[in-house]
């Protein structure tokens, strides 16, 4: 049987990974996956995150099943920090929320939640997203659909095209939004964008469904959820999915969350049981440690404040080296690059063609993602020269 399978491509970005841990070469530079490294390029585990991974060890007297939804109180923890502890949609007691297996947990879960409400309706994802959106979404069997996002030709919003599409995206279908810190493109919606799809929303009755895998990593934990919080206020139903693995870089942990806002109480509670049977029929249950280990820090104040020096220092560092980046490339190519400063998050496309990505690789042994998404976080003190002389070198003027 197995004989009939087809030969894949690569994952984008799991290949290039594979591929750059095969080059032998010593200056060369992993701009591919979405992995933060700090100065030293590591990826160390997290003051806080070590701390809090003690405590549990220490404490921790079972490893009895937790149930399909996770921890409760992780569930209360994470739904405050998304949300504010008082957004409306909690003292209205409209949240259904369950732990899951990072952030692809949760955009699969609540795939399939909509999947079993709606089978027939589309979900709607920027032009770009990040490539996994649609296998993570589409093989529910939804139909997937785009409307634009990004022009390249000047690095930004395709802000009235955008809301020309959603103008006509039908009631019930749902529209995924990156919460902040966009993959691939790093361009965000502003408080004034997010208004306006909120006022959309309302409008068609289409479905906000926020993928928020970065908060605390373009602007700060609280202004990077403003723009969901917004729209949570003022749209009766949406859909939340949210990683941990970025801001406490518990990547191979796999800890997430998936959050439904409903109508009303009674629609939470029933939302809440098909969300628990939903997931009992894929996986049965969430993973503890690593959940665990964020419902300490995100219950005790003095590792909390720790954690979110630590994010702050993350965010510093992405930010400088935005700075720094549009600086010396725009400088040493004679390209304008200004664009990355204005940019968050972890990604920016660099905006070059596949001839100067291949020449970068293949003479240089700098890795990037074939649509020029470069993570931003790739670069250091140590390899930032090797960069911006091998850019000099390939981009022409
Ligand atoms: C990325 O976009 O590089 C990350 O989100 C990692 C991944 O799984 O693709």
């Amino acid at each position: 049987m197995f004989e009939t399978l087809q030969a894949l491509n690569a994952d984008p970005i799991l290949g290039l990974m594979a591929e750059f841990r095969g080059d032998s070469r010593e200056q060369k530079i992993d701009l591919g996956v979405g992995i933060y490294r700090d100065q030293e390029g590591n990826t160390p585990i997290m003051y806080s995150v070590a701390e809090a991974e003690k405590r549990r060890i220490a404490t921790e007297t079972t490893k009895a099943y937790i149930g399909p939804a996770g921890s409760d109180s992780f569930n209360e923890l994470t739904r405050e920090l998304t949300l504010g502890k008082d957004h409306i949609t909690l003292k209205e007691n409209r949240l259904a929320s369950v732990q899951t297996p990072g952030g692809c947990g949760a955009l699969r879960v609540g795939a399939e939640l909509v999947k079993r409400t709606n089978p027939a309706c589309a979900i709607w994802v920027s032009q770009p997203t990040w490539a996994n959106h649609i296998p993570l979404l589409g093989n529910t069997g939804l139909e997937i659909r785009e409307y634009p996002y990004y022009s390249s030709v000047n690095q930004s919003l395709k802000r009235e095209a955008m809301l020309d599409a959603l103008l006509k995206v039908p009631a019930n279908d749902i529209v995924l939004i990156h919460g902040c810190c966009h993959n691939p493109c790093g361009v965000d919606l502003k408080i004034d964008d997010w208004q306006e799809i909120a006022t959309l929303a309302e409008k068609q009755g289409f479905i906000p469904f926020i993928d928020l895998a970065y908060q605390g990593l373009g602007e700060g934990l609280e202004e990077d959820s403003e723009g969901l919080r917004l729209l949570a206020q003022q749209v009766p139903e949406m859909i939340i999915a949210t990683s941990y693995s970025k801001n406490f870089g518990l990547y191979r942990e796999r800890v997430g969350a998936l959050q439904i806002i409903n109508g009303n109480t009674k629609s939470a509670q029933i939302t809440q049981a098909q969300l628990g049977s939903t997931v009992r029929g894929i996986y049965s249950m969430p993973p503890a440690h690593g959940a665990a280990i964020v419902e300490i820090i995100l219950g005790d104040s003095i590792l909390y404040q720790k954690w979110e020096k630590e994010l702050t220092e993350m965010r510093n560092r992405i930010n400088e080296l935005r700075e720094s980046l549009s600086t010396h490339l725009t400088n040493e190519t004679g390209r304008d690059f200004n664009f990355i400063k204005e940019q968050r998050g972890m990604f920016s496309f660099l905006g070059i063609d596949k001839t100067e990505i291949s020449r970068l690789k293949e003479d240089f042994g700098i890795y990037m993602v074939d649509s020029s998404r470069i993570n931003v976080a790739g670069i250091n003190k140590y390899n930032l020269e090797h960069f911006i002389e091998s850019a000099s070198q390939v981009l022409e003027r």
